[in-house]
């Protein structure tokens, strides 16, 4: 019964982007919306499995009563409620553009505009979640990782899935129109551990979503 294929399962995702706080009004952030990952918590959870998606600052909201959402902000917060929350999940699914960098000292109060010099905003690297979760991965526990290209999207690609121990990536090229952040539409390819290779054609996130988890429920 595909309808109810995930029953019993429970399923991680992180979603949308980071915000890295500059000082109280400003961050670094991204034009991720969210969408790709809330797509594929609602197709899960109408197969049956429990969703908690780890959130960062989004406009939408999760429908199916099934889904728990954890809201963050920042890629530390991110990490720090994926580290807790995966031990208990059999998939972790890591679809949120993640900042790779954060601001080393956040201000404590709005960084004024009336100095001579210009502001130097030191930077320090953020942890890799994917990463850190194929690291705590456990036999029988699932990884997916999220790949956006722009150019070498195989081997870039086929690189991230080796690297952060995932056991599928699904690719979206940039230079396909329609694909990627804000659009309602995404075209992937997923490459499996096993060498597998799926091309899918352009469709909305929902469809998208059930080929992921479909091709996720063949490994
Ligand atoms: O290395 P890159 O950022 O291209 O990898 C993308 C994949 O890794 C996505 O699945 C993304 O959610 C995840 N990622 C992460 N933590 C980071 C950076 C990326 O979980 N700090």
């Amino acid at each position: 019964d595909r309808g109810m294929s995930l029953a019993g399962k429970h399923i991680m995702i992180t979603a949308g982007p980071t915000y890295e706080k500059i000082d109280p009004v400003r961050f670094i952030g991204n034009y991720s919306s969210g969408k790709m990952g809330y797509a594929i918590a609602e197709e899960a959870a109408s197969r049956g499995a429990d969703v908690t998606i780890v959130s960062g600052p989004v406009a939408l909201k999760a429908v199916n009563p099934r889904i728990k959402v954890v809201d963050v902000e920042s890629a530390r917060e991110m990490l720090e409620a994926c580290e807790r929350i995966f031990p208990s999940c059999d998939t972790a699914i890591m679809c949120a553009a993640v900042a790779d960098y954060a601001p080393a000292h956040p201000a404590d109060r709005k960084i004024k505009r009336e100095h001579d010099d210009l502001p130097v905003i030191e930077l320090v690297k953020n942890s890799d979640i994917a990463a850190t979760l194929g690291a705590m991965k456990k036999p029988g526990q699932r990884l997916v990782g999220f790949a956006l290209e722009t150019d070498n999207e195989m081997s870039n690609a086929l690189h991230k899935l080796k690297a952060k121990n995932l056991d599928m990536i699904v690719m979206n090229s940039l230079r396909d129109k329609g694909a990627g952040f804000r659009t309602d539409t995404n075209k992937v390819t997923i490459y499996k551990l096993d060498g597998g290779e799926l091309h899918f054609d352009m469709k909305p996130k929902r469809e998208v979503a059930s080929d992921i988890i479909d091709t996720l429920l063949s490994l």
